[in-house]
């Protein structure tokens, strides 16, 4: 049984084991505390287990995907697709569109974006360290929500 939800304080043990098992530098226990305080923060449940989430910064009418993970164990089953789009649907009509950074490399999660809407707009050339000391490139995409009320009609 799958539950969409705002994230809350007692989902942060949770949160955390999630983001150290697939980031290279995890975010700290206070910057989730500074989001659930500052943004829109949001987690998936498998049978009241929390298994994902997804943190975005709403600014005025636009928003930035900051942040998202899907428990290894339970990635490739479309819930990073569901959460995805309950969290931008929890923004509201008021957000035209939403920008976010990705690393190059991270095609699991390019593909994600591109099927919720989002698109390349922009590269930051070697943006990212890697874990070799190198560095690799941000590819910057965007979702233009309200794109469609831009179409003329002749
Ligand atoms: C990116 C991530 C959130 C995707 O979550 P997920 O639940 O595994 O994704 P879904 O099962 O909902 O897949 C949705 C789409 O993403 C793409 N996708 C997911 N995993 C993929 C993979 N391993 N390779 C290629 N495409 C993939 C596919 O287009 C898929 O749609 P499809 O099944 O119709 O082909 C997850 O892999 C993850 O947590 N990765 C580590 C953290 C991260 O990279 N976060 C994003 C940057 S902050």
């Amino acid at each position: 049984m799958i539950n969409i939800r705002p994230m809350q304080k007692i989902d942060l043990e949770s949160v955390i084991n999630i983001e150290q098992q697939v980031q290279y530098h995890p975010w700290t226990k206070n910057q989730f505390i500074d989001s659930l305080q500052s943004y829109q923060c949001t987690v998936i449940e498998n049978y009241q287990r929390v298994v994902g989430f997804c943190i975005m910064q709403p600014v005025l009418d636009e928003a930035n995907l900051l942040l998202m993970a899907i428990d290894p164990e339970f990635q490739g089953q479309g819930l990073g697709f569901t959460l995805l789009e309950a969290a931008i649907n929890r923004l509201g009509e008021k957000c035209s569109q939403i920008f976010l950074e990705v690393r190059e490399s991270n095609q699991a999660a390019i593909k994600l974006y591109e099927k919720t809407g989002f698109h390349q707009i922009d590269m930051r050339k070697n943006y990212y360290p890697t874990a070799n000391h190198k560095k690799e490139h941000a590819i910057i995409m965007v979702n233009m929500l309200n794109a469609n009320i831009f179409q003329f009609s002749s």
